[in-house]
Order: structure tokens, then C-alpha cells, then sequence
């Protein structure tokens, strides 16, 4: 159930006999990719326990709304913007007639209340009190509420856990599993692994100096945040930036080119599609000085030595990912950028201009054009954020869709 990569679920629990069916819910979320975050009521504690669950999850269980030491961690209303999805399952009577009435007396229904995530609840009770009018007149009006995205899954038909026969019970966890996974498209990227260089690189001259350039990193990470939205997995290989990196991604710190160099040939064979977004430090000092250079005369000598072209050695690699390098030209972009295509041997080029101020290195904006072997296209000025969401959409056709069937 590649829908549910990366996706930021909430189980909510509350209490029922089916509780103990959640344990299997959270096995198959996480299983499927899922983060998720338990949240119990005190019902819910007397039919299973937050250990089982805090083990499962790999994350601490949130049963109580006013607890100090809990809101120092994730606060409720954080944990409210967090989630991509609430699951509550089972959903009693009892929670379902106080969700309808909007209350928010403990952490579950006030979540509820302030998150604006899709809402799915899978009701589960006795089958009496489950054709009560009482309870399908609450469902009813929760249906009927315009602008919250709900979601009703079930209840099942059959022998219920008092000897009962009649709707009412939990769907199975696999069912429930399988209907929120169906809530989200399929991500263009789902399951596509990624891998990002970002940022500059410094090359050391001695303990306190370094050349590097003026990137910012702020391509890179949007590229890394969009592939994140498009449900792959993103490894994020990024030079020393001031930026934050999106939560979601497996963050690799590195500082000179050969660091970086080594980073990407460890990800190489793990990765699907690898995006080299970093501005690399084309030389470096050939010795790295072990003090200080002391001021002497008013010029200095320094012997650069070429650093390993590091997309090109991924795009040469035995097992070669869908190779994109970036190129930062200042004058005839169009030339050099499809001489970089040929010579780095890569699926795709984006070239930007980087002689303009308000776009490229260090700017919030950016206009590129994309090159590959017999096509290219062109994308006007954007902010990054918004031209990596482009990007992304280009890339995942293009992996997709490998230049023989286009
Ligand atoms: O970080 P920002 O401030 O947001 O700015 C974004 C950016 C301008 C840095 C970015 O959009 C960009 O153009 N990155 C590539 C910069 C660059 O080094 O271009 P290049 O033409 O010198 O290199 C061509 C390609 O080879 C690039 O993909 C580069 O990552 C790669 N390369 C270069 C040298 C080297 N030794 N190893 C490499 O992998």
C-alpha cells in the first residue's frame, strides 16, 4: 500500500472490544510506510494497553490533554498540524455522539476539533446501539457536515463479541487499512527512492578558510520537499546550508566535495532517481595547510586541484539511477547545458541562468530549462518551491515513461 509512504497517520482509540483489533491496524500502517501516533481514551486503556501500542507504533502513546510533561513533547494542537490523516478505530457510540456535538473533553476529540486532516472513523458496538436513532442520526449529521473531509468505514455485519448477530462490528484491519489507503491518490514518486545533493561545498585551505560559492541549498530542499509530496522516500546529501531540512527526508551532512562524492556512491545502489541540485566546488586546494597561512607577501600562490565530478560518476555507476544534473550557466546556457547532458552522460539537464540577481544562487525564485537527448522545455520565473513541484512532476514522467515509450 505504497498511498500510505510518508503519510502522518493518527489512531485514535477509544472504547470497544474491537481495541484490541488497533494493534493489528498500527502493525499494517507501519508496515505499508506509514508514521503514526496513538491516541488513546481512558476506555480504550481498559482493553489494551499503551505499551503495546507505544511498541508497535515506535512511538510514545497520547492519552491525557493537560499533561505538562506530554506538551512539552508534541503539544496537542501540533500534533493537530501534524497529522495528514486521523483514524479512529474503533469509534464507540459514545465517541461518535461527542464528536457530533463538537466537544473537545480529553485529547482525541479536541484533536479532532483542531486539526484539519481528513477525518475516517470506523464505528464498532453492539448492533442495538448501533441501529439506535440516537447513533444514526449522529452519523447522519456528521455526513452531512459541509467542509470536513469524513470518512465513515463500516461497521461490518456478523457475531459480535456479546453473542449478538447484527452490524456493528470493526471492519478488519486489513479492510480498514486498505479504505485509508485508497483516501490518498497514488503519489506520482510512491515508493520511488530519491537522492538529493543540495547546498555548496568547502574545500579547506587550512583550519580556518575554505572555498566554496553562494548556494543556499533552497533548490535542493524544495526539490526534496516535493518528492516528499509525491510519496518517495528522499535521501537528502546536503552541504553546509542555514536552511531546515524537510522533516520527512534521511538527512546526510557533508562538507567538501569528496565527502559528497562518497555519501552519493553509498546511496547509489539503494536509489531510483538521483538529483544533483548541489553547486560542487569544481577544485580544491591541492594541500590542506595544518595551521593557520600567517600573512606574508601581497600575493599568494595556491595549487587547486580538480574534485571528482560527482553526477557524473553516479550516472557511470554499474547500477545507474535515473540520473538529473543541474547546470549553472551565465552565458549560452542552451550550448553548455546540452554539452554537460552528452559529456555527464545524464537522463536530464536543468540549466538556470545564473548570472541573473533575482533568480538562481541564494534567491527564493528560479527559471530553468529542462534539457534530455531529443527534447527540452522551459519553465518561467517561479518561486522554487513551486518550480520543484513542477520539476518533480517532469522527472516522474519522464522515469516513468523512459525515452523508448514517450
Ligand atoms: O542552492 P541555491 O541557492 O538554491 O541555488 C541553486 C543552484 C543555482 C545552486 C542550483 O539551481 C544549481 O544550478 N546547481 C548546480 C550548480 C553547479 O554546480 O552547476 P555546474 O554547471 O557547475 O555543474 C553541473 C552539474 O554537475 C551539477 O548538477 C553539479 O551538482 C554537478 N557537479 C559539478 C561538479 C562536480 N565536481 N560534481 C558534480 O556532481
Amino acid at each position: 500500500m505504497q498511498q500510505l509512504t510518508n503519510k502522518r497517520i493518527i489512531l485514535g482509540i477509544t472504547g470497544g472490544i474491537a481495541a484490541y483489533k488497533s494493534a493489528e491496524v498500527v502493525r499494517l500502517l507501519k508496515k505499508s510506510g506509514a508514521d503514526v501516533r496513538v491516541v488513546m481514551t481512558n476506555g480504550a486503556k481498559e482493553f489494551i494497553t499503551p505499551l503495546t501500542l507505544q511498541a508497535l507504533s515506535g512511538n510514545p502513546v497520547h492519552h491525557t490533554l493537560l499533561n505538562p510533561e506530554a506538551e512539552a513533547g508534541m503539544g496537542h494542537i501540533e500534533l493537530a498540524k501534524w497529522a495528514d490523516v486521523i483514524l479512529v478505530a474503533p469509534a464507540s457510540a459514545n465517541f461518535i455522539a461527542r464528536l457530533t456535538q463538537g466537544l473537545g473533553d480529553d485529547l482525541l476529540t479536541t484533536l479532532c476539533l483542531a486539526s484539519e486532516a481528513t477525518l475516517a472513523i470506523a464505528p464498532a458496538m453492539n448492533q442495538a446501539m448501533w441501529h439506535n436513532e440516537t447513533t444514526q442520526y449522529n452519523l447522519q449529521r456528521l455526513q452531512d457536515l459541509k467542509g470536513r473531509k469524513l470518512h465513515i468505514f463500516g461497521p461490518a455485519d456478523g457475531q459480535q463479541a456479546c453473542g449478538d448477530v447484527g452490524p456493528g462490528r470493526m471492519l478488519e484491519p486489513e479492510l480498514l487499512t486498505q479504505s485509508l489507503a485508497n483516501l490518498f491518490d497514488r503519489g506520482m514518486l510512491a515508493g520511488v527512492r530519491v537522492t538529493i545533493t543540495a547546498g555548496p561545498t568547502r574545500e579547506a585551505i587550512d583550519p580556518v578558510r575554505y572555498i566554496s560559492n553562494h548556494s543556499s541549498g533552497k533548490m535542493g530542499y524544495a526539490l526534496a520537499q516535493a518528492a516528499i509530496d509525491a510519496g518517495a522516500h528522499v535521501t537528502l546529501i546536503s552541504g553546509p546550508v542555514t536552511i531546515k531540512a524537510p522533516s520527512r527526508v534521511h538527512l546526510v551532512n557533508v562538507s567538501s566535495a569528496r565527502d559528497m562524492l562518497e555519501a552519493a556512491l553509498q546511496q547509489t545502489p539503494e536509489c531510483d532517481i538521483f538529483i544533483a541540485a548541489a553547486a560542487v566546488a569544481d577544485y580544491r586546494p591541492m594541500t590542506v595547510a595544518n595551521q593557520k597561512i600567517k600573512k606574508s607577501g601581497d600575493t599568494i600562490e595556491m595549487t587547486l586541484v580538480k574534485n571528482p565530478d560527482i553526477v557524473a560518476t553516479v550516472a557511470q555507476h554499474e547500477q545507474r539511477p535515473f540520473t538529473i544534473g543541474f547546470a549553472a550557466e551565465t552565458q549560452d546556457i542552451d550550448t553548455y547545458a546540452r554539452s554537460k547532458l552528452a559529456r555527464k552522460q545524464l537522463d536530464l539537464i536543468i540549466a538556470n541562468d545564473v548570472s541573473r540577481q533575482d533568480i538562481g544562487f541564494n534567491s527564493d525564485n528560479n527559471a530553468v530549462t529542462v534539457y534530455w537527448p531529443d527534447g527540452q522545455q522551459d519553465f518561467a520565473d517561479r518561486s522554487k518551491n513551486a518550480l520543484a513541484h513542477d520539476l518533480i512532476e517532469l522527472i516522474a514522467q519522464r522515469y516513468h515513461n523512459p525515452p523508448h515509450t514517450v
